[in-house]
């Protein structure tokens, strides 16, 4: 653990906002409803993806885990809005922040809060083989929720190729399947295999190899 905490001054902040935590210490309760008003203007935004941009379809479909088919879209930074491509992110860069869509209307199924995930791309050939099975053109699609007590993952340890939870500093290892390389946390991160669709679009190939979110006991 003291050798984690040394490299804190390493780890890259993965999103600069200040967006609820959805951790079972917190007691924020906004993070769900918040985002439903926030993707509003990003859904008229994106009107050429086959989008109303009147209202948002039933919370039913948003409200279920990722599906295969659907595609992920960037949520915090630079590229909000984006779609995730396969040729969008740099190999071994910092991860982006989304949520899977719906294949129909491209609507981010957020109301699952413990969809949230965290995309990335790195080099294949460090990645072991059940990592390989998940990726596609070295895109990977991980679970945003630390398996501790469900904070959200915001650090990124680039040298290492590790992600940090800022909360109690468990260290997952992207390359690894999501596994845990230093607690508290004892359950890798789930992720959602991944393809790449016949438009470039990374998509879903399955639902989650886990359930997302917090350890029950
Ligand atoms: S919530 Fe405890 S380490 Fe992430």
């Amino acid at each position: 653990m003291n050798d984690v905490r040394g490299k804190a001054a390493e780890a890259e902040n993965i999103s600069d906002d200040n967006d609820p935590c959805c951790c079972t210490e917190c007691d924020d309760e906004g993070l769900s409803r918040r985002a439903v008003m926030g993707y509003g203007a990003a859904i008229a935004a994106v009107g050429g993806l086959g989008l109303s941009g009147t209202a948002r379809a039933s919370e039913g479909p948003l409200n279920m885990p990722v599906q295969p088919g659907d595609r992920f879209m960037i949520t915090r930074g630079k590229m909000k809005k984006t779609l995730l491509t396969a040729d969008l992110l740099e190999t071994g860069g910092k991860p982006v922040e989304g949520f899977p869509v719906t294949p129909d209307t491209n609507e981010p199924r957020d109301v699952y809060r413990n969809n949230r995930v965290l995309m990335l791309k790195l080099d294949t050939a460090s990645m072991d083989a059940e990592t390989k099975g998940l990726s596609a053109d070295g895109n990977l699609v991980y679970s945003a929720i630390c398996t501790h007590k469900g904070c959200t993952i915001k650090s990124w340890m680039k040298k290492q190729q590790h992600l940090r939870c800022h909360c109690h500093l468990s260290v997952f290892n992207p390359l690894s399947g999501g596994s845990v390389e230093s607690g508290p946390a004892r359950r890798q991160l789930p992720a959602v295999p991944i393809e790449i669709d016949a438009e470039g679009y990374v998509v879903a190939a399955a639902g989650w190899t886990e359930t997302p979110g917090a350890a029950t006991k």
